[in-house]
């Protein structure tokens, strides 16, 4: 299987990028699957912009209702609309600045796939917790509660701590824990959880990219800041190993 590379660019981007980088992307042939995770009003210049590309587009939340009096919201099927395929769900970011909890992340699940988009469930612990010793109960809580029963789609571990810092986890920490996560798929979704991508996510950069998706259960990667530049996100998906 293709390892996935998905970009996730935050509150960053202006119209004026969607060109470059979709040129960029189009004229480079990548080993990986790429997704471009763009603020919501991208999404339909990037969908148009990288038709040809082989790119795939995600947004960056949804909400959990179809439509109604959500002041601010997006419902998943206008981002299905404006050309996104994926949505990440349960960011930490979200998390913390929107308090989502797991229920509300399940719900949104529910909505996503309702829609037809795929979602990408983030999971990972707080540096507070990792060093209490808890991070993989941390972790397998938030699976349990995060994903309902009909959940197909991607899960990104990535360690709240590791996001934005230039930190990461050590090697055996990183396969632990996808180890850990692929147990509890596989216990709750007995028919697909063996196949379900599990991407990590957290400082990942050009240089650090090789290593670490070439770890066990690594499906690829959820990358932050540096697929903000065109460049940046295409050598992080150049050194995806092929299988
Ligand atoms: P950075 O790659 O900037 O650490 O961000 C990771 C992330 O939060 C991706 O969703």
């Amino acid at each position: 299987m293709r390892q996935i590379i998905a970009g996730n660019w935050k509150m960053n981007g202006k119209f004026t990028d969607i060109a470059p980088y979709a040129s960029a992307l189009s004229s480079t042939p990548s080993p990986a699957q790429l997704i471009v995770c763009p603020p919501f009003p991208l999404l339909p210049g990037f969908a148009a912009a990288l038709k040809d590309s082989g790119a795939e587009l995600g947004a960056q939340d949804c909400h959990a209702n179809g439509s109604g009096a959500h002041t601010g919201d997006v419902c998943a099927a206008l981002l299905a609309e404006s050309g996104a395929s994926y949505v990440i769900l349960g960011h930490s970011e979200r998390r913390a600045d929107h308090g989502e909890t797991n229920a509300d992340v399940a719900a949104k699940v529910l909505a996503a796939l309702a829609a037809g988009l795929i979602p990408i469930v983030c999971v990972g612990e707080s540096e507070a917790e990792r060093d209490a010793g808890e991070a993989e109960a941390v972790v397998r809580q938030q699976l349990t509660h995060s994903l309902p029963p009909a959940f197909k789609g991607l899960i990104a571990y990535e360690p709240i701590w590791a996001i934005g810092t230039g930190r990461t986890p050590s090697e055996a920490d990183v396969t632990a824990m996808h180890a850990a996560i692929r147990a509890v798929l596989i216990a709750q979704f007995p028919e697909t959880g063996a196949a379900t991508p599990i991407l990590y996510g957290g400082s990942v950069t050009p240089g650090n990219a090789a290593s670490l998706l070439a770890l066990p259960e690594v499906g690829g990667a959820l990358v932050g800041g540096a697929s903000l530049n065109a460049a940046d996100f295409l050598a992080i998906a150049a050194s995806a190993p092929v299988s």
